[in-house]
């Protein structure tokens, strides 16, 4: 599988990675067996992936102790791993804490990629909890990155003015992780070309939409409740723990999914294939995550990584969810209303 430079600071990623929130089991996702884990991880090794994602917050903690367990005896040099921690947690001692505590939990001496998962803003912090610095955090990620506890540090959903304040810093990110497929496309207006501009490598999360982009559900009302959050659905839905409030954009949803089912008869791809693929082609994307539960699940996604797609096809694609880019705008919180935009400083 191809590698790509992520950012400029020696990083390479395979072009797939595997999203390991799944890993360890919860409510959101379902129960998740070790003993899959380990060989989604394994089978994706083999495939040629090296990028597994997880965070502390997953699962509270579950994801990275499932993913330490599995990666155990299989060579720490064949993996990039890739963990975040929690804006609240980056105050310089707090910081140290967090950083040991996943390094613990995965089982390994040092970190590939650390990354704050969200700008360091009063919106990403509990009520009333103090805000750290974001300079202190970059210096106290510097500190780890020269004790080798980190070999890069990476941001998460960070808008453009919370990127310039992180290059600001001395401590130029290697990648911004961000929410990015066909049918959340808001990073193009800005953020992406702000990456590029910066040589910021970017890492797409939610390239399949969390199943949407995959086929596996006929209709919108198949979506389980706790994945319907997103300002694609009406946010006045009940019971869905919606907090984003505004219409939604069902219509446009249903429209630009018929368009890439369409496309997919057309040229013999699965929907799943060409979401990964589509990904894949966009300038500045290092690498593509997959949330994978199983080892089939993992070789049909690294198969859509074997050919790249036609030009005319990723354009045509692109064509077909620009009505929703426009409809669902520049908010790259797919989450929250624009005025609570969590990737914004301000
Ligand atoms: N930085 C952030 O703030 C952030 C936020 C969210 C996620 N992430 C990262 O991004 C990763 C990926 O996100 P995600 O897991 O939420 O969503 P996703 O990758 O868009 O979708 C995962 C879903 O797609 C289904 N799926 C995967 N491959 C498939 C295939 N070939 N055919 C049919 N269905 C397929 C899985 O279904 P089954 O369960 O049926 O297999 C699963 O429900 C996460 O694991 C996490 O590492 C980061």
């Amino acid at each position: 599988m191809e590698l790509r430079p992520c950012g400029t600071t020696g990083l390479r990623l395979s072009v797939l990675g595997i999203g390991c929130w799944e890993f360890g089991g919860s409510d959101y996702w379902g129960p998740q067996s070790q003993a899959e884990a380990d060989a989604v991880v394994r089978r994706a090794l083999d495939l040629g992936v090296n990028y597994f994602d997880v965070a502390e917050s997953y699962n509270d903690g579950r994801s990275e102790e499932c993913l330490g367990r599995a990666i155990k005896g299989l060579g720490r040099d064949r993996l990039a791993i890739g963990t975040k921690v929690s804006p609240a947690n980056t105050a310089p001692a707090t910081l140290v804490e967090h950083c040991e505590a996943s390094l613990r939990r995965l089982g390994t001496d040092y970190i590939d990629l650390y990354m704050i998962h969200w700008p360091i803003t009063p919106r990403n912090v509990p009520p009333g909890a103090p805000v750290p610095a974001a300079a202190d955090a970059f210096a106290a990620l510097r500190r780890l990155r020269e004790q080798g506890k980190v070999r890069h540090v990476g941001v998460s959903n960070f808008g453009v003015v919370a990127m310039a304040e992180a290059l600001g810093l001395g401590v130029a990110p290697a990648a911004n992780q961000l929410c990015y497929s066909l049918l959340s496309r808001a990073i193009e207006f800005e953020v992406l070309p702000f990456c590029r501009a910066h040589g910021v490598g970017v890492i797409a999360y939610l390239a399949l939409m969390q199943g949407l982009l995959t086929g596996k559900y006929r209709t919108l009302d198949e979506v389980p409740p706790l994945h319907r959050r997103t300002r694609h659905f009406d946010g006045r839905q009940s019971g869905t723990l919606c907090r984003h409030g505004e219409p939604g954009a069902e219509a446009e949803v249903n429209a630009a999914l018929a368009a890439i089912r369409e496309i997919g008869r057309e040229s013999g791809l699965s929907m799943s294939d060409l979401a990964i693929k589509w990904a894949i082609a966009q300038p500045g994307m290092a690498c593509v995550l997959a949330g994978c539960r199983t080892p089939q699940r993992v070789e049909e996604n690294a198969r859509a990584t074997a050919a790249p797609l036609a030009p005319e096809i990723a354009s045509r694609l692109s064509a077909a969810t620009d009505v929703l880019k426009a409809k669902l705008g520049r908010n790259c919180d797919y989450w929250e209303a624009a005025a609570n935009d969590r990737t914004r400083s301000a």
